[in-house]
């Protein structure tokens, strides 16, 4: 039966020429449907004589289900085409990098401040502290700085409204007295006290505002007190710790005469790279001196016995230097942009 074999090809090109599920269910209706091509053969069967019918039959069912064979084959060839093309559109790359969960790090001068007390440690000081909030006497006056001491005016002070005698501390000196009360009660019953020596990192405050200078700043008090510190000591702890924080010996550290009243002498400690990008910009990075024997005598310290040097150390300003970074207000402002340099 040719016609069959022929219907059997057109409904193979048909169902090929379909190129989605919609358009392949339209075009089964040709054959399959209520007057489709294959349901008409079968219905012509009616008329034949029982015979010719079996034979017939037989064959045109054949044929039909050969139709319904393609058809499916199609169904199933355009699923799957639509499967790959959906999977391609939605496609992810799992080779890409992650965005991760962004850890977050440790701010800058939090860095310079870790790195301080690790170096520090290791020439066997002790790392203090003291209170932000504290009283004038702390502050100033045991510091050699009594009321009315126009040295009080270098400092522009916060102060705590409806508190007397209560301040923001201008600078971590403060700690230097109560460090050294605390050496003396914790030795006072033992036949000689050892040497102190301790830094005290921390926040201070002054009412202050420029690229170099923030009304919240940090410094790192140092204090060394024994029988023979020395201001030669004091020098080659400072140009040692700078040598060694900054990671070079190519630069240039100059101690310039100064005046602080719980000092003398004393001396401002100025500090330049040699080489580099920030070759030659001075900054001062520190106030130091030798104790003056009133400040060790408030922290009850025997003054004829015992010397002392203190430094009092901006980290904000090693931190700019280390980093090349020229406003120090960037610090403060927490911008992700800046600080995520910083991170490694
Ligand atoms: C003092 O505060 C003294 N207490 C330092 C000292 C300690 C001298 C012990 C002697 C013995 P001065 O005001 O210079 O000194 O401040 C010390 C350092 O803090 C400065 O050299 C600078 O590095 C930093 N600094 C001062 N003011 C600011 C500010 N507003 N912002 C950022 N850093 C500052
Ligand atoms: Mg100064």
């Amino acid at each position: 039966m040719n016609n069959l074999d022929q219907l059997l090809k057109d409904a193979a090109a048909a169902f090929a020429a379909a190129t989605d599920i919609n358009a392949l269910e339209q075009v089964k209706a040709k054959f399959l449907g209520k007057s489709g091509s294959v349901t008409e053969l079968l219905k012509g069967l009616a008329k034949l004589d029982p015979e010719a019918r079996k034979e017939a039959g037989a064959l045109i069912n054949r044929c039909k289900k050969g139709v319904e064979d393609f058809l499916e084959a199609r169904r199933e060839a355009l699923r799957t085409a639509q499967l790959e093309a959906q999977l391609a559109a939605e496609a992810l790359d799992v080779t890409l990098p992650g965005r991760g969960m962004g850890t977050g790090g440790l701010h800058p001068v939090v860095r310079t401040q870790e790195r301080f007390e690790t170096l520090f440690r290791s020439i066997g000081f002790e790392v203090a502290e003291g209170p932000e909030i504290e009283e004038d006497w702390f502050n100033f006056t045991a510091l050699n700085t009594p009321d009315n001491h126009p040295a009080r005016s270098m400092h522009d002070t916060f102060y705590i409204e409806g508190a007397k005698d209560v301040l923001l501390r201008t600078h971590t000196s403060p700690v230097q007295i109560r460090a050294m009360k605390a050496h003396v009660a914790r030795y006072a019953n033992a036949e000689s006290m050892p040497e102190l020596r301790i830094i005290a990192p921390g926040r201070v405050y002054r009412v202050d505002s420029d690229a170099t200078h923030s009304p919240m700043f940090h410094q790192v008090e140092g204090l060394w007190v024994g029988e023979d510190i020395s201001f030669a000591g004091l020098k080659g702890v400072i140009v040692d710790f700078l040598q060694r924080f900054f990671e070079t010996d190519e630069m240039q550290v100059r101690f310039r005469p100064s005046f602080f009243p719980f000092t003398e002498p004393s001396a401002e400690i100025d500090f330049a790279f040699m080489s580099g990008p920030n070759k030659g910009r001075w900054l001062e990075i520190a106030g130091c001196g030798m104790v003056h024997p009133n400040v060790l005598k408030h922290g009850g310290i025997d003054a004829q016995r015992y010397t002392g040097f203190a430094f009092g150390m901006g980290l904000d300003r090693l931190t700019m230097l280390r980093y090349g970074v020229n406003d120090l207000r960037l610090f403060f402002e927490n911008d992700q942009r800046f600080l995520a340099q910083f991170q490694d």
